[in-house]
């Protein structure tokens, strides 16, 4: 770090501390809740169920206005899954007491667990079944891992590396890069926490962001970095956190290289320039969303192309897959036509969901396309019968044809007819304009692209 910036960045982290950390006021509030609630359990639960507080309340690394609670039930292992699975939302319903306005939806991961919505105060409390298990060896779901994951983290972060957990968080949170979701392929809570016991403190981590260097291997447990490239053949991964509960587990292993490089980014820009208005990233308006996004399109000179769903009420996540595979096919086939967009941008809320490109404005009568290599004796042959025009690139032979499509509405028109995932429906294509809604959704994603 730059000399004379320890002094700010120690100011600048204690006024951030002060807001992302909650308050004692709820901290007491979701205490009660989950004693509540742990208390109503163990009434109706067998003796043989364990019943464990987990997650990030548990671990005093939660940030302020997420204080939603994990309350884990442990059943013996003896029992078979599906039994364990159903006394598990047995219980759970039966101490939902709807009288004081609470409600469940029922939430599934690997396996289903009950979500009970408490309304005073507004917490979330994720009551999940699963077996009480001493290694990972025991491991029946990956859920399991969760009670690991808490001794762990329990025994081995300090009071002040709690706090500097939440910095990390939050300043992963504002610069988007937070959560293991398909919206963000980030880093987890739990990733975040094994970073600041490895590296000991918000600091180094940043720091360390903004000098890394692929491949990572990182050993949590023994706080070593071990390069070792069993293990990049292993995990098939080159940024590496070994889970110190389960040594065949990459904590990492969600973390897109798009949510790395931004988190390297934003590090380095932090550290040069401590203030808390960087901490907070951009801050950013969105009304007039379709203007602005006709600004941005007129001064890159190009035309933006919106196809817009409507999405049912399920996981996010899956909706999320879903747009982003989309996007990528539908980017490449735009690429492999020449009309390579300048920008692709995919969101989702409120019932619809949209995929953005940017492309330049032009016609194209004709694209070179790739054929056989020259070694191929009858496939080149018969390429090059097929096509008027061909000649020589490397070992490939290359056909000019006419494209079959003048523009990139026509491209995309037709593989909105093809075939276009399970949960996007009544497609509809539409250039330089969009209803405000819509507009607001890929604006925000643009500013999120855009801005570190
Ligand atoms: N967990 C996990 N891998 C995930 C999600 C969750 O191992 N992809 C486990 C972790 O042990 C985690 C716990 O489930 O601590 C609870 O998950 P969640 O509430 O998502 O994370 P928290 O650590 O509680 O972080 P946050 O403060 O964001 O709630
Ligand atoms: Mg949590």
């Amino acid at each position: 770090m730059a000399a004379g910036n320890e002094g700010r960045l120690h100011q600048t982290l204690k006024r951030v501390l002060n807001d992302v950390k909650p308050s004692e006021a709820e901290i007491a509030a979701a205490g009660a809740v989950s004693n509540d609630i742990m208390g109503r359990l163990r009434k109706v639960v067998p003796k043989n169920v364990e019943i464990i507080l987990a997650g990030s309340v548990a671990r005093g690394t939660q940030i302020s206005g997420n204080s939603d609670i994990d309350i884990f039930l442990l059943f013996p292992r003896s029992m078979d899954k599906e039994a364990m699975e159903r006394r598990g939302m047995e219980v759970a319903k039966r101490i939902t007491n709807r009288k004081n306005g609470e409600s469940y939806v029922i939430k599934y991961a690997e396996h289903p667990y009950l979500q009970l919505i408490f309304r005073k105060p507004p917490i979330k409390v994720d009551i999940v079944p699963a077996y009480k298990i001493r290694d990972s060896f025991e491991m029946g779901s990956s859920v399991d891992r969760t009670q690991l994951h808490n001794e762990f983290m329990l025994g081995h972060l300090t009071t002040r590396q709690k706090d500097d957990v939440r910095l990390v968080k939050a300043f992963m949170r504002f610069h988007n890069v937070y959560g293991a979701e398909a919206e963000r392929e980030g880093f987890s809570g739990y990733l975040c926490e094994l970073l600041v016991h490895h590296y000991g403190s918000f600091a180094s981590v940043l720091g360390a962001f903004s000098e890394l260097r692929l491949p990572l291997c990182i050993d949590a447990k023994n706080r070593k970095v071990t390069n070792d490239p069993d293990a990049f053949k292993r995990f098939g991964s080159d940024f590496i956190v070994i889970d110190p509960t389960d040594p065949e587990r990459n904590v990492a292993a969600v973390v897109s290289r798009t949510a790395l490089a931004r988190m390297v980014l934003a590090s380095r820009r932090f550290l040069a320039n401590p203030a808390a208005k960087l901490f907070y990233g951009a801050e950013f308006g969105d009304d007039r969303s379709g203007g602005k996004l006709r600004r941005i399109a007129g001064r890159m000179g190009v035309d933006a192309y919106f196809l817009t769903f409507r999405v049912p009420d399920i996981s996010r996540d899956i909706i999320f897959q879903q747009l982003g595979r989309l996007a990528a096919r539908l980017e490449k086939r735009l690429d492999d036509n020449s009309f390579a967009p300048a920008l692709s941008l995919y969101n989702m809320d409120g019932g619809i969901g949209v995929i953005a490109f940017f492309v330049n404005r032009y016609r194209i009568l004709s694209v070179a396309r790739d054929g056989p290599e020259v070694f191929m004796k009858g496939a080149c042959e018969s390429f090059m019968k097929r096509h008027k025009t061909t000649y020589v690139r490397g070992h490939r032979v290359v056909a000019i044809e006419r494209s079959k499509y003048s523009g990139p509405r026509d491209l995309l028109r037709q593989e909105l007819k093809n075939d276009v995932p399970s949960h996007l429906k009544a497609a509809r294509l539409s250039v330089n304009s969009v209803p405000e809604g819509v507009a607001k959704l890929v604006y925000r994603k643009y500013v999120e692209a855009t801005t570190l």
